[in-house]
C-alpha cells in the first residue's frame, strides 16, 4: 500500500483535535513529494502546530478545519535542521526553513548506533577488560546529551557522551554497577567513535540493586484490598479529546517534546464557559548535577528539548497506576523514518477522592455540614533513561487547578572506592553513590482569565512598622505590585512573605468590584544552584528564576529555546525578555520554573519512592463565593467502623 495522498486524510472535527495517523502520513508524503529530501533525512519530530487563537475562538462545530503539521527534519549527518509546515487537508508545504548550526533532540536511531559502535571499538573494549569485564553483551550503555563545554569533539558535530553499566542478566539493574571512569564520545550524525576516555579503574560496587517482586523476598502479608468502586461510572464525559467534568472543560493533545498539552481550559459558570487557560504544558525541564569531578561534572539533561517528554511517553497498558474507573487516550507520534505510530493508553483520566472539601459543625445546634473533595486527574508518564516522571494535572470542585510532578525511577549513580565518602555524592549503598542534582521544570501557562487580555500582580503579605497606624504592632497587609514589563517580571519565590502571582483581568470586575483573578501559588521550590558564569546557567537561563512573564508570541514555545542540545546558551526566555516588552492588559504567558533539589538518600535506592513537585492555580475573586456549595453531601453509608 502506498502512502495515502492528502485526499485520503480523514478530516478532524476541531482545530485542537489530536494528531492522527492519517495526518502524519499525509504530511510526510507532502515533504517527500517536494523532492528536496535525500534518503538519509530523518524526522526528529512531527507534531501538530497550534492553530491561531482566532481560528480556535471563531470555530463553529461542523465547519472546515485547517491543520498545520510541523516537521523538524534532520537532513544529514552534520548540524542544522529543516523546519517544514504542511497544511492539511490540502497537503501544501506552506513553510520550509533551513535552520543552520542547531542540533535537534537526540535521535533514537543514532543512539542505538552509538551503543553498537562503542561496543565494537577497541579502546572501549580495552577499558572494559581493565575492569575484568569480558562479556560485552552484559554492558548497558547510556548515551547522554553532551552539553556545551568547548571540547573540540563538540564542534560541528552532534555528539553524545556514553557511559556504561554492568548487568549480570537482562533484567538486572545496571545502575547498581556503574563502570566508573569510562566516557565514550560518539559523533551521532557521522556515526564515529571520537574518543574513549578512561579516568581510572574503580571497583564495581558489590551489591545488586534489583527491585522486582521476584528479587525482593516475600511481600508483607497484611496489606488488605482497598477497592475503589464507581457503580454508576465516572462523572466525566469524553468526546474525542474534549473532556468535561463538573463545570470544567478542556482538550488534551500530546506533543513529542512537551508531552501532555492542555488546551482551552474553562469553567462553566452562569450558562457560559469562562476561560482560564488557553494552553498549558511543560515547556522544558533540566536536570543539572552538582559533582564537579571530571567523570560527572559535565552531566546535565534537558529532558524535553534533548529527548522529548512525549517521545518518552510510556503506555499505561504496561502497568496500571490508577485506581477506579479509568479512561485512556492514545497518542500518535512519528518514527524518525516518518511512519506514524500510536502509543496506546498514553494519557490516563480518572477521578480521585481527596478528603474533605469543606466542613463545619455548628456549636450551638450540633449540626454538621461536610462535603467531600474530588479531583479529575489527567496524567501521563515519561521514562527518560533512569528516571520516570509522572505529570498529573488535577481539577478540583472549587475551581482550583494543580500540576503535580511525581519523580520516581532510578537515580544516576557512580561507583566509589571502598572506604571513601564522596563530598558531592551521598552514598546510597556500599561503594555506590548518587551525585547531588536538581530537577527543574518550566511550565508554560498561556493564561486567558475571563478573556485574552490579562495582567500579573505580585502579591506579598507585608508587616507594618509599629506607629500610629499600627498601635498593637500586629498589622500586616497584602501588597500587590503590577508587573508592567518583562524586565521586572523575572521573580523568585519568597515563602516568608507568602509571595504569589495573581493573573487579573482588569476589564472584568466581580460583584465586589475587583478584577477577576487566578493566582499561581508556588510550592517549595529552588532555582538553579549552578554558578552564574557556568555553562549550564547560560543554557538553562529559565531555571535561574521561578517566574517569567512574556507577551504572547506563537514562536516562543520552549523556555530554553527550540534546540537546547549542545546549545552554548542564552536562548529562550533570557533572549526574548531582553526586549523588555510591556505586559499589562494584553495576551500574556507565564513561565513558571519549579522543582526539587535532590540530595540522594539510602531510601531512594534501588528505586526511588515518589517525590513531588508542583504548584496550584487558585481562583481569587473569579467566583462570587465558594463555588462548591452545591456539592451534594455524601451519604452516611460510606463510613464504616468496626
Ligand atoms: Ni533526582
Amino acid at each position: 500500500m502506498s502512502d495515502p495522498g492528502p485526499e485520503g486524510v480523514q478530516p478532524v472535527d476541531h482545530p485542537l483535535a489530536a494528531l492522527t495517523v492519517d495526518e502524519v502520513s499525509a504530511a510526510v508524503a507532502a515533504v517527500r513529494a517536494d523532492g528536496r529530501l535525500t534518503t538519509e533525512a530523518r524526522f526528529a519530530s512531527i507534531s501538530l502546530e497550534d492553530p491561531p487563537k482566532d481560528e480556535v475562538r471563531s470555530f463553529v462545530p461542523g465547519g472546515p478545519v485547517r491543520r498545520r503539521i510541523r516537521l523538524v527534519i534532520v537532513p544529514g549527518p552534520g548540524l542544522g535542521v529543516i523546519e517544514a509546515v504542511v497544511t492539511l487537508p490540502g497537503g501544501e508545504v506552506t513553510s520550509w526553513e533551513e535552520v543552520e548550526g542547531v542540533r535537534p533532540a537526540l535521535l533514537f536511531e543514532d543512539s542505538m548506533y552509538a551503543i553498537g559502535a562503542l561496543k565494537d571499538h577497541p579502546d572501549w573494549q580495552a577499558a572494559m577488560r581493565r575492569r575484568g569485564i569480558t562479556d560485552f553483551d552484559l554492558v548497558q550503555i547510556d548515551p547522554w546529551p553532551a552539553g556545551s563545554f568547548g571540547s573540540p569533539h563538540e564542534e560541528g558535530r552532534r555528539i553524545s557522551r556514553c557511559i556504561s553499566f554492568l548487568r549480570e542478566h537482562p533484567f538486572d539493574n545496571g545502575y547498581a554497577r556503574p563502570v566508573e571512569g569510562v566516557i565514550g564520545f560518539v559523533d551521532m550524525g557521522r556515526r564515529q567513535v571520537l574518543e574513549v576516555v578512561d579516568h581510572g579503574v574503580v571497583p564495581l560496587p558489590p551489591e545488586p540493586g534489583n527491585y522486582r517482586a521476584e528479587d525482593t523476598g516475600p511481600p508483607r502479608p497484611d496489606l488488605r484490598p482497598l477497592e475503589i468502586t464507581q457503580p454508576e461510572g465516572p462523572s466525566f464525559v469524553v468526546d474525542g479529546n474534549l473532556i468535561r467534568w463538573q463545570h470544567w472543560s478542556l482538550r488534551v493533545t500530546m506533543d513529542p517534546a512537551e508531552g501532555l498539552v492542555l488546551h482551552t481550559v474553562g469553567y462553566e459558570d452562569g450558562g457560559r464557559v469562562r476561560p482560564v487557560l488557553h494552553r498549558a504544558s511543560i515547556s522544558e525541564m533540566v536536570v543539572p548535577y552538582g559533582d564537579p569531578g571530571p567523570v560527572h561534572g559535565w552531566k546535565n539533561a534537558f529532558d524535553a528539548g534533548e529527548w522529548g517528554l512525549g517521545r518518552m511517553t510510556t503506555s499505561l497498558a504496561l502497568g496500571c497506576d490508577c485506581l477506579g474507573v479509568i479512561h485512556y487516550l492514545d497518542a500518535v507520534f512519528a518514527t524518525e523514518q516518518g511512519h506514524p505510530y500510536t502509543v496506546e493508553h498514553a494519557v490516563c483520566l480518572h477521578e480521585e477522592d481527596y478528603g474533605i472539601l469543606w466542613k463545619h459543625v455548628d456549636m450551638a445546634t450540633g449540626r454538621s455540614e461536610v462535603r467531600r473533595s474530588r479531583r479529575l486527574v489527567v496524567s501521563f508518564i515519561a521514562t527518560v533513561g533512569n528516571y520516570d516522571y509522572g505529570y498529573f494535572w488535577y481539577f478540583y470542585l472549587d475551581g482550583t487547578i494543580q500540576l503535580e510532578v511525581k519523580l520516581t525511577g532510578i537515580m544516576s549513580t557512580q561507583a566509589v572506592p571502598p572506604g571513601e565518602t564522596p563530598r558531592f555524592a551521598p552514598l546510597v549503598a556500599p561503594q555506590l553513590a548518587a551525585p547531588v542534582h536538581q530537577h527543574l521544570f518550566n511550565v508554560r501557562l498561556d493564561v486567558e482569565v475571563d478573556g485574552p487580555d490579562n495582567a500579573v500582580e505580585e502579591v506579598e503579605a507585608v508587616p507594618l512598622d509599629p506607629g500610629p497606624d499600627n498601635p498593637w504592632g500586629n498589622a500586616f497587609e497584602a501588597v500587590a505590585t503590577l508587573l508592567t514589563s518583562e524586565a521586572g517580571a523575572q521573580r523568585t519565590t519568597d515563602p516568608a512573605r507568602s509571595r504569589h502571582w495573581r493573573v487579573v483581568n482588569r476589564a472584568v470586575p466581580n460583584r465586589l468590584g475587583r478584577p477577576v483573578a487566578y493566582k499561581l501559588v508556588p510550592g517549595p521550590t529552588p532555582v538553579l544552584l549552578a554558578s552564574a558564569g557556568s555553562s549550564i546557567a547560560a543554557r538553562a537561563g529559565f531555571a535561574t528564576r521561578n517566574l517569567w512573564v512574556t507577551p504572547f508570541d506563537p514562536a516562543e514555545r520552549r523556555a530554553a529555546g527550540e534546540y537546547p542540545n549542545q546549545h552554548p546558551g542564552g536562548d529562550g526566555l533570557p533572549r526574548w525578555t531582553a526586549a523588555d516588552r510591556p505586559l499589562v492588559d494584553r495576551d500574556i504567558v507565564l513561565w513558571y520554573t519549579f522543582g526539587i533539589t535532590h540530595l540522594p538518600r539510602p531510601e531512594d535506592w534501588p528505586v526511588m519512592p515518589v517525590e513531588y513537585a508542583g504548584f496550584h492555580l487558585v481562583p481569587v475573586g473569579f467566583f462570587d463565593r465558594n463555588p462548591a456549595l452545591d456539592v451534594p453531601a455524601t451519604t452516611a453509608g460510606h463510613c464504616h467502623s468496626d
